[in-house]
C-alpha cells in the first residue's frame, strides 16, 4: 500500500519534472532565430575619430547583408562624456539587454579593441554572464580583437608595412604609438615591433601607458642616428592619445620629445580603423564567430 503510493508520488513528480523541462526546452527552441552583430570598441569622444567607426560599420554591413549591427562602448568615461553633449552610446550590457528583449537568438559580439588586454577582457566576462542568463540570448559568441594569433601579427605587419606613406625614406623612421596596458597582452606592442623589424629595421612600436616607452624608442633612434620619424598612431581611432600625447605641443608629447633630441617629426594622424587592410583583419574574425553561429 505504502509503496504504492510513494510510486505515485513519484509518478506526480517526474511528470512534474518532465513537463517543466519539455515546457522550457520547447519554449526556447520555437523563439525564430534572429540574428544580429554587436560591434564593441573603446569608444571616444572625439567627433574626428567617428570615421573609424563609420568605415568599419559600412564595411560590416557591406559583408553582412540584412543582419542588425548595434555599436557598444566599452569606455564609461567616453560614455559619460558623449551623454552631456546629448549622444547616449550604450554599454556592452545595455546593447546585450536590449537585444535580449527584441529577441535576437544569434549574436556575434566582435571585438575592436588592438590586443587582448582588460577591455577585451571586461568584455569576455559581461558576455558569459548574459550567456547563463534565462530566456537570454542562446547563442552568443565575441570575435577576437586585431592582435589575437600569429597569423594576425603577420596580416597586421603586412598592412602596416603597406600603409607606410609614399613619401618616407628608408632611413626614416616610423613610430608608432600603441595605447600600452598594465595588463600582461601589453607584451603584444614589443613583440609587434620584432616582427616589423624583421621586414623593415626602421620601424619602433612604442606606448603611452605601457612599454616600450617614448624614453626607449628615442633612445633606439639615437643609436641609429635617425634624423627624422613618422609619427603615427596604432590605435583604432586618432583621437586624444594620437592628437595631445602623440602630436601635441606640450613638452611631453612624443613630437616634442624627439625634435628636442634632434629628429625632426612628420605626423600621421589616422588611427588603424581607417584603413581597410587593417578593418579587413578584424572581420576576418567576425567571419569566423558568423560561421560558428550558422
Ligand atoms: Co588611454
Amino acid at each position: 500500500m505504502r509503496s504504492k503510493k510513494s510510486i505515485i508520488i513519484l509518478g506526480v513528480i517526474l511528470s512534474l519534472l518532465l513537463a517543466v523541462n519539455t515546457y522550457a526546452g520547447g519554449h526556447d527552441h520555437d523563439r525564430p532565430v534572429k540574428k544580429g552583430i554587436l560591434l564593441v570598441a573603446f569608444g571616444s569622444s572625439m567627433p574626428e575619430a567617428q570615421i573609424s567607426f563609420d568605415n568599419i560599420d559600412k564595411r560590416v554591413k557591406q559583408e553582412f547583408k540584412n543582419v542588425p549591427v548595434r555599436w557598444a562602448y566599452t569606455s564609461s568615461i567616453i560614455r559619460k562624456k558623449l551623454a552631456k553633449e546629448g549622444k547616449n552610446l550604450d554599454s556592452v550590457a545595455s546593447a546585450l539587454s536590449e537585444m535580449m528583449d527584441q529577441g535576437f537568438t544569434h549574436v556575434a559580439v566582435q571585438s575592436l579593441h588592438t590586443i587582448r588586454g582588460e577591455e577585451y577582457d571586461n568584455l569576455a566576462h559581461t558576455v558569459r554572464a548574459f550567456k547563463t542568463m534565462p530566456e537570454g540570448i542562446s547563442h552568443l559568441i565575441v570575435g577576437a580583437p586585431l592582435l589575437s594569433s600569429q597569423k594576425d601579427m603577420e596580416n597586421a605587419v603586412s598592412a602596416i608595412i603597406n600603409n607606410i606613406p609614399k613619401s618616407r625614406k628608408k632611413n626614416e623612421a616610423i613610430v608608432l604609438m600603441g595605447h600600452g596596458t598594465h595588463h600582461p597582452s601589453n607584451a603584444f606592442y614589443a613583440a609587434l615591433m620584432f616582427h616589423l623589424q624583421q621586414k623593415d629595421p626602421n620601424v619602433f612600436v612604442g606606448t603611452v601607458e605601457g612599454t616600450p616607452e617614448i624614453d626607449d624608442i628615442k633612445a633606439m633612434l639615437m643609436k641609429k642616428r635617425i634624423k627624422k620619424s613618422y609619427l603615427i598612431p596604432f590605435m583604432s581611432v586618432a583621437g586624444d592619445h594620437a592628437r595631445n600625447d602623440m602630436a601635441g605641443d606640450e613638452d611631453d608629447s612624443w613630437k616634442s620629445i624627439l625634435t628636442k633630441a634632434g629628429i625632426k617629426c612628420e605626423i600621421v594622424l589616422k588611427g588603424t580603423a581607417e584603413y581597410q587592410n587593417m578593418i579587413d583583419i578584424w572581420v576576418d574574425h567576425l567571419k569566423v564567430v558568423m560561421d560558428q553561429l550558422k
